[in-house]
């Protein structure tokens, strides 16, 4: 059965003509990030073949080792973005502070960018699925002027978009505005993404649980008791669940998407507020499950309801299928 290509461009166009007052810059900035993001697959999928593997020898603000393709990937988004005329600045994972783009078109642009340039980069050396992941704002400064630290400080509840880049057995780009959430895989022969995951549904309920179960002599006692929530016997209730665990929030949330599930990367006795930062990880991913009617939540709030304080903050996260994190919650309150 043949059907008509849907690529990202026409898709957004669609999109944006169902606002009449929009102008289109939102759907040329996904274009941007989409033009980065097959940049950075490139030289991902040659991550093999060429001496970019192994780390840098820098370490970022996070106190963390940086890889080579982390760089990389930090510095194509921004190089495209600079260039782009729809973006007033950016924040990185990568970089201890915000960049503000001073040029005559930047200034004038209404919407900046967050991003994890690269995540799950300890998956680089095993060939196993990494990821970028993007969040789109706004600005909330006067449009003329060089954008200020108030205009990536803000809550997940005003984001205009959010999406990641999975690069895996197939590259693809899910993103999510409040119309929904649709998936397109990167044709290569084309070098285009196509729509192939239309309207994008999180399940009310899953049979798999996320986490490092390593970290189990950290974690509080509430945190064990759901895990052996999930681990008991109950077969009229499903479980056992099974656990999966990628260590790439992308992949797995990627996975938890597809297949129904929670995620979680809680606060322990050594982290308080777990790993996974809000501005860079959190929010998008939160942004985009609950634009799929899934849940997201600190433990104690709505992840999108987190006033952020400073750019690299962190927050506990339970993500996922709403009856599974409201489940976790449970135990936690
Ligand atoms: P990054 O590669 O951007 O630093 O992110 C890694 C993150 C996230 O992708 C993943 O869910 C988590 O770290 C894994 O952490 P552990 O190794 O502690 O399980
Ligand atoms: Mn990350
Ligand atoms: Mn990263």
């Amino acid at each position: 059965m043949s059907r008509k290509l849907v690529t990202l461009d026409d898709f957004t166009i669609d999109q944006t003509r169902q606002f009449p007052k929009a102008t289109g810059q939102l759907s040329s900035l996904l274009r941007d990030i989409g033009l980065a993001c097959k940049i950075i697959n490139k030289q991902v999928n040659k991550a093999g073949l060429v001496d970019i593997i192994g780390q840098f020898g820098a370490t970022n603000i996070q106190g963390e080792e940086q890889m080579k393709l982390d760089v990389y990937a930090d510095e194509t988004l921004i190089n495209v973005l600079k260039r782009s005329e729809d973006c007033a600045g950016i924040a990185s994972e990568e970089n201890d502070d915000f960049v503000a783009f001073d040029d005559e078109y930047s200034v004038n642009s209404k919407y900046v960018v967050l991003f994890d340039p690269l995540d799950g980069s300890s998956n680089i050396d095993v060939n196993a699925p990494i990821g970028t992941i993007f969040a789109i704002y706004k600005r909330v400064t006067p449009v003329g002027q060089a954008v200020t630290a108030e205009d990536f400080l803000q809550e997940g509840s005003r984001l205009m978009a959010a999406g990641y880049v999975i690069y895996g057995s197939s590259t693809m780009m899910v993103y999510a505005t409040r119309l929904g959430v649709n998936g397109f895989t990167l044709e290569p022969s084309i070098g285009e993404f196509c729509l192939s995951h239309p309207n994008m549904q999180v399940k009310e309920n899953g049979k798999i649980y996320s986490l490092n179960q390593g970290n189990t002599c950290k974690f509080e006692a509430a945190t064990t008791q759901f895990l052996d929530y999930c681990m008991e016997d109950n077969k009229d209730e499903g479980r056992p669940y099974s656990h999966r665990y990628i260590g790439s929030m992308v992949a797995d949330l990627h996975r938890t998407l597809i297949k129904g599930g929670i995620f979680l990367y809680p606060a322990d006795k050594k982290n308080a507020n777990g790993k996974l930062r809000l501005l860079y990880e959190c929010n998008p991913m939160a942004f985009i499950i609950e634009a799929a009617g899934g849940m997201a939540s600190t433990g104690k709030e709505r992840v999108l309801d987190v006033t952020p304080t400073e750019l690299h903050q962190r927050v506990p996260i339970y993500i996922g299928s709403k009856n599974m994190v409201q489940k976790a919650i449970s135990y936690i309150s």
